[in-house]
C-alpha cells in the first residue's frame, strides 16, 4: 500500500446521486472538506433518470399536511417502514422542497406562481380519504433537474469530485473504524488510497440484478456490497419494487405520472381492470398492488397484443397540449422505445424492477448501525450510508413513488450534518494500518488473471434471468429455493471465471467484472432474505403465503454475508412526537 498514490479527505462520499450530492453539499458549505468519487460523470448518475417528482405536503393543488403524508407512507410500507424515520421524512419534506427551489429546481408552476401537484399512487387527504395531489414535478424531468442543480451548487461550495473512480472496497481497522476506501481510476486502472475521517456510502439501487429494469446500467449495487464485504449487514432485502409500468419488454420506466395526470390501465378487453383490485385508488393503488394487478390480467389471459403480454396505458384522452407540456420526456421515450405516440396510441407496460427498500441498516442520522451481541445496536463509526443503497427504513415493504428523491434530500441533508458532529470530535486521521488496503487489492489482482475460460457477460445475462424468473412479482417457496440454488451455483462458476484472452481487452472489462461480483453478492441477499420471509407484505408477495403475519413476521431481516446468517430486528413503531399508526388492514 505504501507505493500506492494516496489523497487525504475529511469526508469521502463514494456515489454522485442526489443523496451523495445533497450531503456533500451540506458538508462543503460549512468548509468541510469533502470528495466525491463517482464511477460516472456526477450528473449521470442514475437520479437523472427519475421522473414523476418529489413528495411533500405543500397543499397547492389539495389539502394536505404531513400528517396524511406520514400515514400514507406508513401504510404504502405495509407497516414494515420505522415511524420515527418516516415522521422525520415527511415533516422535513416541504422545506427541502423549498429548498431545492431556491438551489434553482425549475419546479412546474401553477396559474398563480406556486409549484404545481401532481396526484400520486398511495396518496390521500385526511388518512385514507380522496386522492391528495403531494408530488412537485418539474415537468417528467425532476431527477435531472434535481442532480443538475445539487451539482452546481456542489461545484460552488468546493466539492473535490474523483469523476470516473470505481470504488473496490472500504478500508477498515481492527478496531472498527471505517478509514476511506481504495478506488481504481477506470481510465488507466491505477489504484487511488482514499483517506476519511468519515466516509458515506450513496451508490444507489440494484436492480440491474434484473432482466428487465428501469434502472441504468450503472445500477450494480456497489455500495450494498462494499458494505457486505465490511462486515455490515443487509437490511429487509426481500423488499424489491416491481415499477407496473416499464415499457414491455425492455422495462424502461414511464412515470406514475401519467396515470396521476389521468391516464388508465386496460386488458385486451379495453376494460379498466384496476377498478377490480383498487376499488377506492384505482390506477393510482400503490405499486406493488398495480403490479401484482398487470401480473394476474396477463397470467389470466387477459394480456394484449400478439403474445397477450402486456397491458395497455391509455394516455391519448389526454389531448396533445397536456402531454406535451407535463409528460414531454415520455412522449419521447414511448415513441422511440415503443414506437407508439401516446397523443395518438396506448402505450404497452409490463412490470419491471424498479427500487430496492432495503439496503445497508442505518439510523436517521445516516449512521450506518450493526447489531452487537451484548445489547443493542451500535454504530459503525466513521461510516454512514443513505438514499437507496441504504435502510433507514421509510420505505417499509414497499415505497411510493415521489417518496425516494424526498429520502434523498432529507437523509443526505441529515448525514452531511451528523458528519459535521462526527468530524467535530474526531478531529485527526486515523493511521490506516498498512494491510487495509489488503482485501481490495486482492480483488483487483484476481482480475488480472488472463485466458480461456466463462465469460463475465454470459454470467451476468444469467443472474438477470434467474432474480427475475426466481424472486420476482410472485413467489412461492419452490421457486425461490430453485433461485438460490442457481445463484449459488453462479457464483461458484464466478470464482473460476477469467477476463477473455483477446488481443484487446477494454479498461472497462475489469470493472464489469467487478460489478458483477458486486451484483451477486446483492442477488444472493435478495434471494436468501426472501426465501426465508414465510408471509405476504409490500412487494415481497408469496403465492403459497398470501396473508401478512405480524405475528410472525412484523420485523427487519438482517442479511450477513457469512453462512448467509438471517438474524431479526423489531420494527421501530414509534414516531418522534405524534401518535403511532396502528396495524390495519392494508386496502385501496
Ligand atoms: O413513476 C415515477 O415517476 C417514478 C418515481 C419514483 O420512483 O419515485
Amino acid at each position: 500500500m505504501s507505493t500506492i498514490a494516496r489523497r487525504r479527505f475529511d469526508c469521502l462520499v463514494i456515489g454522485a446521486g442526489g443523496a451523495g450530492l445533497r450531503a456533500a453539499l451540506q458538508l462543503a458549505e460549512a468548509e468541510a472538506h469533502v470528495a466525491v468519487v463517482s464511477k460516472v460523470f456526477p450528473t449521470r448518475s442514475h437520479t437523472v433518470a427519475a421522473q414523476g417528482g418529489i413528495n411533500a405536503a405543500l397543499g397547492n393543488v389539495t389539502p394536505d399536511n404531513w400528517h396524511w403524508h406520514m400515514y400514507d407512507t406508513v401504510k404504502g410500507g405495509d407497516y414494515l417502514g420505522d415511524q420515527d424515520a418516516i415522521e422525520y421524512m415527511c415533516r422535513a419534506a416541504a422545506r427541502l422542497v423549498i429548498e431545492l427551489e431556491h438551489y434553482g429546481v425549475p419546479f412546474t408552476r401553477l396559474e398563480n406562481g406556486r409549484i404545481y401537484q401532481r396526484p400520486f399512487g398511495g396518496q390521500s387527504q385526511n388518512f385514507g380519504g380522496a386522492q391528495a395531489a403531494r408530488t412537485c414535478p418539474a415537468a417528467d424531468r425532476t431527477g435531472h433537474a434535481m442532480l443538475h442543480a445539487l451539482y452546481q451548487q456542489n461545484l460552488k461550495a468546493r466539492t473535490h469530485f474523483f469523476d470516473e473512480f470505481f470504488v473496490v472496497d472500504l478500508l477498515m481497522d481492527a478496531d472498527g473504524y471505517c478509514l476511506g476506501a481504495l478506488a481504481i481510476e477506470i481510465e488507466t486502472g491505477a489504484p487511488l488510497v482514499i483517506e476519511a475521517k468519515a466516509t458515506l456510502i450513496a451508490t444507489g439501487g440494484a436492480s440491474r440484478i434484473y432482466r428487465t429494469t428501469t434502472n441504468a446500467l450503472i445500477n450494480t449495487g456497489d455500495g450494498m456490497a462494499i458494505a457486505l464485504r465490511a462486515g455490515t449487514p443487509l437490511q429487509d432485502m426481500e423488499f424489491v419494487q416491481f415499477h407496473p409500468t416499464g415499457i414491455a419488454g425492455i422495462g424502461i420506466l414511464i412515470s406514475e405520472g401519467v396515470r396521476g395526470e389521468g391516464g388508465y390501465l386496460i386488458n385486451c378487453n379495453g376494460e379498466r381492470f384496476m377498478e377490480r383490485y383498487a376499488p377506492q385508488a384505482g390506477d393510482l393503488a400503490s405499486r406493488d398492488v398495480v403490479s401484482r394487478a398487470i401480473y394476474t390480467e396477463v397470467h389470466e389471459g387477459r394480456g394484449c397484443g400478439p403474445a397477450k403480454d402486456y397491458v395497455l396505458l391509455k394516455v391519448d384522452h389526454l389531448g396533445a397540449e397536456i402531454i406535451k407540456k407535463r409528460l414531454p420526456g415520455i412522449r419521447e421515450l414511448a415513441m422511440r422505445f415503443a414506437h407508439v405516440d401516446p397523443i395518438e396510441q396506448p402505450i404497452p407496460v409490463y412490470p419491471t424492477a424498479h427500487y430496492s427498500m432495503g439496503g445497508i441498516p442505518t439510523n436517521r442520522f445516516g449512521q450506518v448501525v450493526v447489531p452487537v451481541h451484548t445489547g443493542p445496536e451500535e454504530p459503525v463509526p466513521g461510516l454512514y450510508a443513505v438514499g437507496e443503497c441504504a435502510c433507514v427504513s421509510v420505505h417499509g415493504a414497499n415505497r411510493l413513488g415521489g417518496n425516494s428523491l424526498l429520502d434523498i434530500i432529507v437523509f443526505g441533508r441529515a448525514a452531511g450534518n451528523h458528519i459535521l458532529d462526527y468530524l467535530k470530535e474526531n478531529r485527526y486521521h486515523r493511521p490506516a494500518p498498512p494491510e487495509a488496503a489488503d482485501p481490495a487489492l486482492a480483488r483487483l489482482a484476481r482480475w488480472d488473471r488472463r485466458g480461456e475460460g466463462e465469460s463475465v457477460d454470459v454470467l451476468r445475462e444469467e443472474l438477470r434471468l434467474v432474480m427475475e424468473e426466481h424472486c420476482g412479482v410472485f413467489r412461492t417457496q419452490k421457486l425461490l429455493d430453485e433461485g438460490v440454488r442457481k445463484i449459488e451455483a453462479l457464483t461458484q462458476r464466478l470464482a473460476r471465471a477469467v477476463l477473455r484472452d483477446h488481443s484487446k481487452v477494454f479498461n472497462t472489462a475489469r470493472v464489469e467484472a467487478l460489478e458483477l461480483e458486486n451484483m451477486l453478492e446483492v442477488a444472493r441477499a435478495t434471494i436468501h432474505s426472501a426465501a426465508a420471509r414465510q408471509e405476504s407484505r409490500g412487494a415481497h408477495s408469496r403465492l403459497d403465503y398470501p396473508d401478512r403475519d405480524d405475528i410472525r413476521w412484523l420485523k427487519h431481516t438482517l442479511y450477513s454475508r457469512d453462512g448467509h446468517r438471517l438474524d431479526y430486528k423489531p420494527v421501530r413503531m414509534k414516531p418522534l412526537t405524534v401518535e403511532a399508526f396502528p396495524l390495519k388492514e392494508r386496502v385501496y
